[in-house]
């Protein structure tokens, strides 16, 4: 057990980090392993939230510990920029050959999901020579200037940090009769001539795990295809096999132009990719993009570490089976529990919309209740959602039937006690 307490670490905390970066527990913690997470005091969790969606292979994976060290004994960082190394070259080709669509690509690597999707912009707006972006209702894209402005919720993500980034436009997310609001949107906001780029999730994650309605994307892509702009498919949080496909976009058999990978790719360690067609990739002039650690050679390994675990070790088939097993049980809760609007997702990717009232307004306040209840119990649970009524699961894909059924029964305590 560590020398500390978890009051005293948070004591120390309170001292020393800004108060405006907040945790969802108080729990310190000291190490973990697969689904299951060891705070300093030796308390245990079953992990459902898998680090926001970056444990898909589990914590401490063999192989991805051993790919770290082994790395790290070598050499942990030149700058690729100023000396390449294989790792980079090598997960890169592994990315370009698993990413959707048979035709060339190229990779560039970022070091978290917020710079990749920048970077995404940025490409898209050299190759199409276009300002304008066009984002979606619900959409998370993250905590920087333009990720923010690019993000839906205000609170807390962009309130009191405008002004915000030009030229991004908002539109509804999923509408039905085949991306009307798209249409919409270049009558009554921007001239589809001045669009670089739609960027879309293609499950919505902080936003609420929103799948659109069959036909969407397809729709979607041919409207961007027809006026020369490029599809961006953000999978930082759905890829790497969550929703049961490497990529969650392969569910509408769409190509996107360029596609956007973070979160789950290493592990745990930062690392970020986009990954797109070879001309639109290679349009951008020598040194135009980098940055000091992108493509880290230890982040690499791990990556590439990663990739073989799902080619060895049957993570897709795993996460498939995890997502099944849910499925099956928050049906039933559905029928048992009139909190439960919504069972929302895909796959592995999957949230209970909380729900209450004739009008079915949301239940942000049981919804965070239940999590409450579920940590006391030793289940770590997130909530997500525009409304913050979505509890989700993210759980590691190696979580095992014996975990998965505690941490399933834990939930379903918890509705028990807020119905
Ligand atoms: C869909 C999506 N895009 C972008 C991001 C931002 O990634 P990061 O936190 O690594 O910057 C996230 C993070 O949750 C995300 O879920």
């Amino acid at each position: 057990m560590n020398q500390f307490t978890n009051e005293q670490l948070n004591q120390l905390r309170s001292k020393v980090i800004s108060e405006g970066v907040a945790s969802v527990t108080t729990n310190f913690i000291e190490s973990a392993q697969g689904a299951i997470l060891r705070d300093v005091e030796g308390r245990e969790y079953i992990d459902f939230g898998g680090g926001i969606a970056v444990m898909n292979v589990g914590h401490s994976h063999p192989k991805v510990v051993a790919a770290i060290k082994n790395q790290a004994e070598k050499f942990t960082h030149t700058c690729f920029m100023v000396n390449p190394y294989e790792p980079a070259v090598k997960l890169a080709q592994k990315l370009c050959r698993i990413t959707p669509g048979d035709f060339p690509k190229r990779a560039v690597f970022l070091n978290c999901g917020a710079e990749a999707v920048e970077n995404a912009v940025k490409i898209a707006r050299y190759y199409t020579k276009r300002p304008a972006i066009i984002v979606f209702e619900n959409a998370y894209h993250g905590r920087t200037l333009l990720t923010m402005t690019m993000t839906s919720k205000v609170k807390p993500y962009k309130f009191g940090f405008g002004p915000f980034a030009p030229e991004i436009y908002r539109i509804p997310f999923g509408d039905v009769a085949g991306a009307d609001s798209l249409h919409d949107a270049f009558i009554k906001h921007v001239n589809p001539e001045a669009v670089a780029a739609v960027v879309a999730e293609p499950v919505q994650g902080e936003g609420g795990f929103i799948v659109p309605p069959a036909g969407y994307f397809q729709e979607l892509a041919k409207i961007c295809r027809d006026n020369g702009i490029l599809f961006v498919s953000d999978e930082i949080q759905s890829g790497m096999g969550r929703t049961g496909k490497m990529f969650a976009i392969e569910h509408w058999g769409v190509e996107p132009d360029l596609i956007i990978v973070a979160k789950s790719l290493a592990a745990g360690m930062p690392l970020a990719a986009v990954v797109g067609k070879q001309e639109i990739m290679d349009a951008v002039h020598a040194w135009g993009l980098g940055g000091t650690y992108g493509g880290n050679p230890v982040a690499c390994a791990a990556g590439l570490a990663v990739l073989e675990a799902f080619e060895e070790d049957n993570m897709l088939e795993k996460s498939v089976a995890l997502g099944e097993k849910l499925q099956t049980r928050f049906a039933k809760w559905q029928k048992e529990f009139d909190i439960i609007g919504e069972i929302r997702g895909l796959g592995a990717m999957l949230g209970l919309e909380f729900v209450k009232g004739e009008n079915k307004e949301p239940a942000a306040d049981e919804a965070r209740q239940v999590a409450a209840h579920c940590l006391e119990k030793g289940l770590l649970i997130l909530v997500c959602g525009s409304y913050g009524n979505v509890v989700r699961i993210l759980a590691p894909f190696v979580i095992t039937d014996e975990q998965l059924e505690k941490g399933l029964s834990i939930m379903e305590e918890a509705l028990k006690e807020i119905s």
